[in-house]
């Protein structure tokens, strides 16, 4: 209950337009940050991504934004993912990259985020890249696993090359990856980070939990129908399931999963975000088992802050601390 009251207050203060323009001011605010983001300049995040690749340790570059409001920001942001996949291609990286649609103007203008998802997967085509269209709020679900399948689906724009995520805290999610399975899509399954109400999501951490193993399974399972894993030795296009979790126990249970069903280590990859479990990230690609890591860099980190915050209490408590001893 405590714990359900901490996460919906941070997550509200991540979308206070007020507390973003003072938290983003605060010297000690980006310091803690920077724990967490890979600096504010592409070619810093260039530099994370080669750091992890020498670790055997592949990863996806999201260039931070949301909830764009102007047209020109949206476009300015889609040519700022162009700029990301000719970086990569230039340094030679074992990295994809992440978007997310309300930052190339979902909310403004439907239209334009289709022509900018277009733009960039073109390019991203013309590079052998992959893109992965991650998941916000409950408000955005619907129309992002529509504007997906328009770009994957061989009646739309029908590239192989765009993967999706999927929130193992949405009742709707086990419907929505048995459609994404047929239709051969690649997802990465994570727990899901926003604050959504009891009608659309659980709100007990032990059912997400459970739910998570369960669709793992679902996924693993797709990967054997689908016979081969399907994944690019360059470290571009991943496996069609991927589990993003820096959760033990879901960890142990997807490992246990591809034991079970004989699949080989390639079949699912495992995610992890920049500057989480360290430890755990080469634990796994020594095992032999692929490892991405989430490398987010630019100036508009405060809600992806936030949202860190809101996943573990002593996070906000240990910000809190600095803050208030300076
Ligand atoms: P859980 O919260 O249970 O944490 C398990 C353990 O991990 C903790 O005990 C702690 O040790 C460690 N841990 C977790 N979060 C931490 C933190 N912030 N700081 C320090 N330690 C922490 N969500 C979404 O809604 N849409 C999306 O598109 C994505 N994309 C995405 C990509 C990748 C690669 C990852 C790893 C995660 C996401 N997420 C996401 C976020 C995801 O939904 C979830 O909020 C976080 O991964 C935290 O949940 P865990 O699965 O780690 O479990």
């Amino acid at each position: 209950m405590l714990r359900r009251f901490f996460k919906s207050s941070i997550i509200s203060l991540s979308r206070a337009a007020w507390a973003q323009r003072m938290v983003s001011d605060w010297g000690v605010a980006r310091q803690a940050a920077s724990r967490f983001i890979a600096g504010e300049r592409l070619d810093q995040a260039v530099a994370a991504i080669e750091h992890l690749n020498e670790r055997g340790i592949a990863a996806t570059l999201d260039h931070l934004g949301e909830n764009t409001t102007h047209g020109e920001a949206a476009r300015e942001a889609a040519k700022e993912v162009v700029r990301a996949l000719e970086a990569i291609d230039r340094a030679g990286l074992r990295a994809n990259v992440s978007i997310k649609l309300s930052q190339l103007g979902l909310l403004l203008d439907e239209s334009l985020c289709r022509e900018n998802l277009e733009m960039i997967l073109r390019r991203a085509g013309e590079l052998g890249n992959f893109i992965r269209i991650d998941m916000e709020d409950s408000s955005l679900t619907g129309k992002t696993l529509q504007i997906w399948e328009w770009a994957h689906s061989p009646g739309g724009l029908g590239f192989d090359s765009v993967g999706i995520v999927i929130q193992a805290y949405l009742y709707r999610s086990h419907e929505d990856i048995c459609r994404i399975l047929e239709s051969g899509g690649r997802v990465r399954l994570c727990k899901g980070a926003y604050d959504e109400p009891e009608s659309v999501a659980f709100p007990q951490k032990k059912d997400v939990d459970a739910n998570f193993d369960r669709l793992a399974t679902l996924l693993l399972e797709g990967a054997l129908k689908a016979g081969s894993p399907q994944i690019s030795t360059d470290g571009r296009v991943p496996p069609i399931a991927a589990v993003a979790t820096h959760d033990e126990l879901r960890i142990r249970h997807a490992q246990e999963e591809i034991r079970r069903l004989d699949l080989p280590k390639g079949a699912m990859e495992f995610q992890m975000l920049y500057g989480i479990r360290r430890d755990m990230q080469e634990q796994l690609a020594g095992q032999g088992y692929p490892v991405r890591v989430y490398v987010p860099y630019g100036t508009h980190w405060y809600p992806y802050f936030m949202r860190r915050l809101a996943e573990r209490p002593a996070n906000a408590w240990f910000f809190l601390s600095n803050l208030i001893r300076k």
